[in-house]
């Protein structure tokens, strides 16, 4: 085992990029140090979102997000799929690429839904063997993001912060770590959050997701409507602690806010990690002066 297996820089703090702010974005260039785009809203070629797409990638770092790799799935690979993801990441240069570890669809009909999966090591081998698969297509590592759940099985053997980690190590991929889908499945299962934070392998967790959910009490279902929630900022505290500077992020996809409100809880993350770790304004002024590419002064300076 190496010590270490990430090889992106630290690129900040960054936003979703959703259709309602394109313009805003691209007229306004606001201090956001990197976008995050959802890889199936771009697969069909030219007009207005691949215009966007082109002219903010132009002026931010991107990173590609996808829901449909199905990657636990017993179907086979969609290797028409892969070929348009492949396509599209050469034409964007995103940072990475990212998919969640979950299963969406079974005998070619797609459910629409990031449904987990059974926690055994022979999901742990079916998983791991079909990243290396998808891995050696694009030529890349990619990250699997932890999704949030309402379901567990009996067949389950061991925890999911475990399930995560040996995949990872297993497929030789990276993690994107979704704080609050973890908020939102310690209160559906009943287990404690801090566990699973303090139990990721630092190596491998190259983004975080932080989101608003919806609770309904008895229940928390993982919305992305509304602003982040008091304990899910705790527990983001308590994972750049355990972490240390990973490239961080905010996902809204319903009730989208003006620009403005997003840019509010950009601020929150900004502050929360250097409070946290006091030494991120140092290391993100180094990477400045170094000159990440595709950065300019003014949004590195945002810290
Ligand atoms: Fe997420």
């Amino acid at each position: 085992m190496t010590n270490t297996v990430i090889t992106q820089p630290f690129l900040g703090f960054g936003l979703g990029l959703r259709t309602q702010h394109f313009e805003h974005v691209l007229t306004q260039q606001p201090e956001v140090d990197w976008f995050e785009v959802i890889s199936e809203n771009f697969m069909v070629g030219g007009g207005k979102p691949r215009y966007y797409l082109e002219a903010i990638g132009e002026r931010y770092p991107l990173v590609m997000h996808g829901v449909s790799l199905s990657i636990g799935s017993t179907d086979p690979l969609d290797m028409d799929y892969l070929k348009a993801l492949k396509q599209l990441a050469n034409q964007v240069q995103p940072r990475w690429i990212s998919d969640h570890i979950c299963w969406t669809s079974i005998h070619g009909i797609n459910s629409h839904d990031l449904l987990p999966l059974p926690y055994t090591e022979e999901t742990v081998r079916h998983v791991a063997a079909r990243v290396r698969q998808v891995q050696d297509f694009l030529g890349r590592r990619i990250l699997l993001e932890n999704v949030s759940s309402y379901l567990s099985y009996k067949d389950s053997s061991m925890d999911e912060w475990q399930f995560l980690n040996a995949v990872a190590e297993e497929a030789d991929c990276l993690i994107l770590f979704d704080v609050n889908n973890i908020y939102v499945s310690a209160r559906n299962h009943g287990f404690e959050p801090l566990d699973y934070i303090r139990q990721m392998d630092p190596r491998r967790v190259q983004q975080i997701h932080l989101a608003g959910h919806s609770d309904y009490g008895d229940y928390v279902i993982d919305t992305h409507d509304s602003p982040i929630c008091d304990p899910v900022w705790d527990l983001y505290s308590a994972a750049l602690t355990h972490l240390g500077p990973v490239s961080s992020m905010i996902e809204r996809d319903a009730n989208i806010p003006e620009f403005s409100v997003l840019e509010q809880e950009l601020a929150m993350a900004r502050t929360l990690a250097l409070q946290t770790l006091p030494q991120l304004a140092a290391d993100h002024g180094k990477h400045h002066s170094a000159g990440l590419p595709g950065q300019d002064a003014k949004r590195m300076g945002s810290l």
